[in-house]
């Protein structure tokens, strides 16, 4: 990729701090993700994303999202000089709304869930022949969220935790995480990847489903609705590839209760953390496994979740991918 198109439209993204949990939560270190230019961790795929569309010439971008994506990839396209169209389920959060209309997008509310979305997407782009700017489908998102892992490990030191936390929706994050600490490993650099525990609502849990009844592939699940609208993407496309990866690392799938969304939260503002609430299940899911008191009564037992239990005693990572502010 041309250095002088990177130099153009980096925003300064990465390098997110990392901060430990607190006293009552020992061997825990956050991960600032929401601490990029468009309040979520989206930038790391969407820079590069874009950078490789106007490499290949394109004009005009089309994508769809639940929204943090599209915000990222509206705020790239911009600084790159791309008209650009987001495909949004109606039903997301008037800021975010807000948010891709600010960077000049044009904005495409759609009936019906993330997958109705994204073939609304899709047939725009078949429809006009624009580039399709897909964080899903597009390698070159990975090849941004990857720089995840690299950041962890040179933050801690040289040196991965036992297990990293990570929601999944579409799994960019947890795809780009697994190869990032493949990559280390292949280098030498590491001897083993960290477990990755995955991690989605219980309203819309295919890939958890999945875990649970040993499926390779995601299940039909009843979705429905949840606060945590960034992971509630009912047939996520690369879901396969994402039981394949966190398999490989030694971790697990698992869901969380909706309940716990709220306290979490709270427990994260009150460490002077503002996070929205996809990002507040993924502390919900530390808190549950580390039978914090913030969440005590709310119950969660399976096979997958003994297994969570057992990889979070050690030292654990947890980002947190999206601000309050969303
Ligand atoms: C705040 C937040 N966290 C997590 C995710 C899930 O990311 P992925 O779909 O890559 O699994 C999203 C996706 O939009 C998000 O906005």
């Amino acid at each position: 990729m041309g250095d002088d198109i990177a130099a153009r439209l980096t925003l300064g993204e990465g390098h997110t701090p990392i901060v430990s949990a607190g006293s009552d939560l020992e061997g825990v270190a956050l991960k600032l993700e929401f601490v990029f230019p468009t309040l979520s961790f989206k930038d790391r795929g969407a820079v590069v994303l874009i950078a490789s569309a106007v490499e290949r010439g394109a004009r005009r971008v089309v994508a769809d999202s639940s929204g943090n994506a599209g915000s990222a990839i509206a705020a790239y396209a911009a600084r790159a000089g791309l008209e650009c169209q987001v495909f949004v389920p109606a039903a997301i959060s008037a800021r975010k709304r807000a948010q891709i209309l600010a960077y000049g997008a044009s904005l495409e509310c759609v009936a019906g869930d993330r997958t109705a979305a994204a073939e609304a997407a899709i047939a725009a782009v078949a429809r006009t022949g624009a580039t399709y700017a897909s964080h899903i489908y597009n390698p070159y998102f990975l090849q941004g969220t990857k720089t995840f892992a690299f950041e962890l490990w040179e933050q801690l030191g040289r040196g991965v935790p036992d297990a990293v936390i990570v929601p999944a929706g579409n799994g960019t994050l947890a795809l780009g995480a697994a190869r990032g600490f493949s990559e280390l490993q292949a280098a030498g650099l590491i001897e083993r990847v960290p477990a990755l525990i995955a991690l989605q609502s219980e309203c819309c849990a295919p890939l958890a489903q999945a875990w649970t009844m040993g499926s390779r592939e995601p299940v039909d699940v009843e979705v429905t609705p949840t606060s945590a609208e960034g992971i509630a993407i009912p047939r996520p496309a690369r879901g396969a590839q994402i039981l394949a990866a966190v398999a490989h690392s030694g971790g697990c799938v698992v869901s969380v209760p909706e309940v716990a969304i709220e306290p979490a939260q709270r427990d994260l503002a009150a460490r002077g953390l503002f996070v929205e609430p996809t990002a507040a299940l993924v502390w919900a899911g530390l808190l549950i496994a580390r039978h914090h008191p913030a969440v005590r009564g709310i119950a969660v037992e399976s096979e997958g979740w003994t297994v969570a239990r057992a990889l979070t005693r050690g030292n654990v990572a947890v980002p947190l991918c999206g601000s309050g502010l969303k």
